[in-house]
Order: structure tokens, then C-alpha cells, then sequence
């Protein structure tokens, strides 16, 4: 009885190990992915903004209904002249001399975002409260203004860093201790101190704000943190419960089932068990004998069986 019950048992957790990882994965991808979709979406309407492209000049460009509250600004540069001349002012960010680029382009485009009230739900950070919109500057290949997809340079400052002066921020709560937040281009992030008048100071590009850490929250932390569900973007919010439902639903059946078949294999095992018993008991009567043949003792039964055949290197 105790080993049909540790044999559930192990089963039960088995199944909820092997439950777990399916219902885990698509979760923990959804961080990165949307906000790389979104780069790749704004890098192609921002194009769009060059009607008569003139380098060294801010283009605004129009975003897809669907993500307004974002805005996009696109400069075309040549390579050469970023790196001499920098850019003075580019909205909030000012590009010094000594920028590189990998891989190495004649021209390029500087892509600028705004993410607006976008922010928090592409760049969730839990534990933190964003007090600027999330600003973004990346770089890609110019030569073809009307690439779309286009994977984005390795972009960093030699010299000085990049600044971005962020202006007015929403005010903070007088003891806490703004930071400076970067996502990189791996969605990694990091954190820099902040400095006077409200600037970050960046030797890559990326994306950039100004946060402080939230008061810790009175609610139970599955509430308390940033719904990842609401990363997914396009009216897609509501995929994650679904799969929720159905996972509970159909792990429900399956272990129902699989309970069943420990039913049955328990009641066959004891059933099994007690044959081998009734067996052993009808065969205790008819205890074997042993006797000698040669130096070697060897078993011999009751004449109503057939004797033992000896073979004859055995025998000698
Ligand atoms: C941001 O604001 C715009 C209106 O300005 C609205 O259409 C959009 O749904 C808002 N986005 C979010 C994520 O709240
Ligand atoms: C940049 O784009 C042009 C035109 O599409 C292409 O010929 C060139 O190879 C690209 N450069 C790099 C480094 O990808
Ligand atoms: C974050 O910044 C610090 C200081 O510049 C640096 O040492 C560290 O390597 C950075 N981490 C990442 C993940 O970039």
C-alpha cells in the first residue's frame, strides 16, 4: 500500500515538474520581443519622414494609429561628418565628436523615439517608477531610405559621451534618489547616476529615462507587479489567460487520466502479488533436495518431475 501511494505521489510532482516550463516560456520571452517589434515598426515610418532627405536635418515622421502617444524623428548623416562634428542637438540628445559605428557605413540614419505613455508597457521595470518617457536613439544604415527590417549598428562614443537632457520630469517624493535607467540593444539594463539638470550621460545608444525606486507596495507581490501580460501588444492581451484556462483545464484531464491508470495498474499489481503468493504457498510442499554429484552439490527433485540431465564435463 505505502509504495502505491509514493509511486502517486512521485507522479503528481512529476507532472507538475514537466507542467510548469510549458506554461513559463512564452512569458518570459514576451520582455524583449515587443519592444524589439515596436523598434523595428518605428525604424520603418520613421524612413518614411524623408520626402526631400537633406543630412544633418531632424525629419519628424507619423506613427501607425495603433501607437499614437509615440513620436519618431529621423537624421540622415554622413558617417564622416557624425564623426567630426557630432550632432549639437538632436530633440533631447546631443551627439559629441568621435562617434563610431560597426559595421562601418557611408551614411547613416539616427532614429530618435519617444515613447510617451508607451513607455511602461514596453519597457515594464518592476520596482521602479518612471519619471520621464522612455527615449531612444539608434542607428542604422541610410545608404537605402527605403529598407525596411534593417538590424541596427553597433553605435558607441570615443571621446565624450552621448547626453540627454530630459528637461522637466514628474516630480519625485523629496527622499528618493533618481537614477538614470539604459536598456541596450539586448534589452539589458543598467543603471547610471544622474546628473545635474536632468541629464543621462550614455556611451551607447539605446533606450534611456530617469526613474526611482517604487515605495514598496502594500499589495501581494502577484499584484503589486507589472502585469506581463499587457507587453503583448495588437489586442492580444487576453492570449496569455486563455492559455492559462486551458492549461488548468487540460493538466485537470490529463491527471485525471493518468490517476486512473494508477487506479488500475495498483489493482492489478495487488491482484498479481496475490497469485505469486497462492503459487509460492503450492509450491512450498515440494521442497527440492539436494544431493552430491562429484565435489558439487546439485538440486534433484521428487521423481514426478523429470531428473536432472548431467552433462558429462560437469559430472567429471
Ligand atoms: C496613449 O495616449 C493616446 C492618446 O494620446 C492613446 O490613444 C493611447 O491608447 C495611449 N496609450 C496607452 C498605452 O495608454
Ligand atoms: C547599407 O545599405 C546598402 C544599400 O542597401 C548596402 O549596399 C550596404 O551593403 C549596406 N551596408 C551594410 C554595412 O550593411
Ligand atoms: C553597467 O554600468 C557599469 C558602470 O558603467 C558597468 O561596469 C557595467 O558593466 C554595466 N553593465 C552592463 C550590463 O552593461
Amino acid at each position: 500500500m505505502g509504495l502505491q501511494f509514493r509511486s502517486l505521489r512521485i507522479l503528481v510532482l512529476l507532472i507538475c515538474f514537466l507542467w510548469r516550463p510549458r506554461v513559463g516560456s512564452p512569458l518570459s520571452n514576451s520582455e524583449t520581443k515587443p519592444a524589439k517589434a515596436l523598434d523595428t515598426t518605428l525604424q520603418e515610418y520613421a524612413y518614411r519622414a524623408f520626402f526631400h532627405p537633406r543630412t544633418g536635418i531632424p525629419f519628424d515622421g507619423l506613427v501607425p494609429p495603433y501607437l499614437t502617444g509615440i513620436e519618431i524623428s529621423a537624421m540622415r548623416l554622413r558617417s564622416g561628418s557624425l564623426f567630426h562634428r557630432g550632432v549639437q542637438t538632436f530633440k533631447e540628445f546631443r551627439v559629441p565628436t568621435g562617434i563610431r559605428e560597426e559595421p562601418y557605413v557611408e551614411r547613416l540614419v539616427l532614429v530618435y523615439q519617444n515613447l510617451g505613455n508607451w513607455s511602461t508597457t514596453y519597457y515594464p521595470l518592476p520596482g521602479y517608477t518612471y519619471l520621464a518617457p522612455i527615449l531612444g536613439l539608434l542607428a542604422y544604415n541610410g545608404s537605402d531610405l527605403s529598407s525596411t527590417n534593417l538590424p541596427e549598428l553597433e553605435l558607441w562614443a570615443s571621446n565624450d559621451p552621448i547626453t540627454i537632457k530630459f528637461g522637466q520630469i514628474r516630480s519625485k517624493p523629496a527622499s528618493s534618489h533618481p537614477k538614470c535607467v539604459w536598456f541596450d540593444r539586448h534589452g539589458q539594463v543598467n543603471f547610471t547616476n544622474l546628473e545635474p539638470d536632468n541629464q543621462c550621460l550614455t556611451y551607447e545608444q539605446g533606450h534611456f529615462s530617469i526613474v526611482i525606486e517604487s515605495p514598496p507596495a502594500p499589495a501581494p507581490p502577484e499584484i503589486a507587479a507589472p502585469p506581463e501580460e499587457s507587453v503583448v501588444t495588437d489586442g492580444k492581451e487576453n492570449m496569455p489567460k486563455v492559455c492559462t484556462i486551458v492549461g488548468i483545464a487540460g493538466g485537470g484531464t490529463i491527471l485525471m487520466v493518468l490517476m486512473s491508470l494508477v487506479i488500475i495498474w495498483a489493482w492489478r499489481y495487488k491482484k498479481r502479488k496475490r497469485i505469486r503468493e497462492l503459487e509460492r504457498a503450492a509450491n512450498a510442499g515440494e521442497a527440492l533436495r539436494m544431493t552430491r554429484v562429484g565435489s558439487m552439490r546439485v538440486p534433484y527433485a521428487m521423481a514426478t518431475r523429470t531428473t536432472p540431465d548431467l552433462e558429462i564435463d560437469f559430472a567429471s
